[in-house]
């Protein structure tokens, strides 16, 4: 019996340093080290909710309405000074983290490593999320820090770029892209990364359709997201061009009524048709609620056929001349430094 209970004692005895043990030395215990196959399988959402210009006073509601309504990707960055208040919304709505995709953008004076450290901290801390889902390069532009919108010639977009992927290593984002890059700096950005992009956001709708620019990205291997995907909808962009609303283009009126749909239903579901993840901003519940119906309207070979023919090759969005940088250079509609204005994002 006595030697029993010693067996006994001693098998006791091992199991509870066995556990012990691996749970305060086991490797599985280790953070988890972060690599370009790393939780490959988890796709962003193919539609998201925008929030660049929404109100701060109403963009945590809207977050939250759109999270508890069905969706579960927020498109969020520091440059638009609501990312505390789009946290909110996040964290009120209660979403389990591994159900929901947020991204964040690197903003211009950010670019050297020690800022962007320091920005992609302060948008996770304010959007109240661990990480983020993806982190993209705002703009294929570099500013002096602290010094406005003063170019620092000293910070390549290779430079940056190899800033990003220390920061996807440091786990503070699951994934990284770019956003409004020429093709040339695709091109470039493919041809030096070790980590490589998984997303390029950039404008494109059916006045601005891009779609070899599109198809190029299909074939590389990188997702488009397309901003504004409503086209000239966004308010601030009403002196850009002369097109009629997209709204209430007879075109679209037409097909709407087709797939008895409204006009932004069907715009967003021509996006999502032809492969790319749309981001429309709305804070009004109706809007946010009407947006989610794109996800039941689809188009003939015929109908997008003639979608194609809508092109407009009009950017509503270019900061360019501003900056006084030929942006979009190799793509429809790019910067041409003697036109007025340019205070865009
Ligand atoms: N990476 C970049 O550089 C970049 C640049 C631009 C935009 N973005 C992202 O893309 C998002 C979307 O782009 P965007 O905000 O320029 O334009 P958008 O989503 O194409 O249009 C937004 C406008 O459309 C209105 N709207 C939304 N749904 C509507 C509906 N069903 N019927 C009628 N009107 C509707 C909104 O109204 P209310 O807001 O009044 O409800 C808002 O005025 C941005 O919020 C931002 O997250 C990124």
């Amino acid at each position: 019996m006595t030697l029993y209970r010693a067996v006994f004692a001693v098998l006791v005895a091992g199991v509870s340093v066995y556990f012990i043990a691996i749970q305060y030395w086991s490797p599985t215990s280790a953070p988890p080290v972060r690599t370009e196959q790393y939780d490959a399988d988890i796709e962003i959402p193919s539609i998201g909710l925008g929030t660049w210009l929404s109100d701060k006073g109403k963009v945590a509601h809207a977050v939250e309405f759109a999270l508890k309504s069905g969706y579960n990707h927020i498109d969020a960055a520091l440059i638009y000074r609501n990312e505390e208040e789009t946290g909110k919304g996040i964290r009120a709505a209660g979403l389990p983290r591994d159900k929901l995709w947020v991204t964040s953008k690197l903003w211009n004076a950010d670019h050297r490593p020690s800022e962007a450290t320091i920005a992609i901290e302060k948008s996770v801390k304010d959007l109240g999320v661990e990480y983020l889902d993806l982190y993209l390069i705002h703009w294929p532009v570099a500013f002096v820090p602290g010094e406005g919108t003063k170019i620092d010639e000293t910070t390549t977009i290779v430079d940056t770029w190899r800033t990003m992927e220390n920061l996807a290593r440091s786990n503070l984002t699951r994934k990284i892209g770019i956003s409004n890059f020429s093709r040339r700096d695709v091109e470039t950005i493919m041809q030096i990364c070790v980590i490589c992009p998984y997303a390029h956001e950039f404008e494109t709708h059916p006045y601005l359709q891009q779609q070899e620019f599109v198809d190029y990205h299909k074939e590389i291997g990188v997702k488009v997201i397309a901003y504004s995907p409503l086209g000239n909808t966004n308010p601030t962009y009403k002196d850009k061009n002369k097109l009629e609303p997209i709204l209430e283009a007879p075109f679209w009126v037409k097909l709407a009524g087709k797939k008895n749909a409204t006009v932004a239903q069907t715009i967003l579901a021509w996006g999502r048709q032809r492969g790319t993840i749309v981001i429309p901003k709305s804070v009004h519940e109706k809007y946010i609620l009407e947006n989610l119906g794109a996800l039941d309207i689809s188009f003939t070979a015929g109908e997008m056929r003639d979608i194609a023919k809508q092109d407009k090759k009009t950017r509503m969005n270019n900061p360019g001349r501003g900056w006084g940088i030929k942006l979009f250079a190799d793509l429809d509609d790019p910067t041409r430094l003697s036109d007025n204005g340019g205070n865009e994002l």
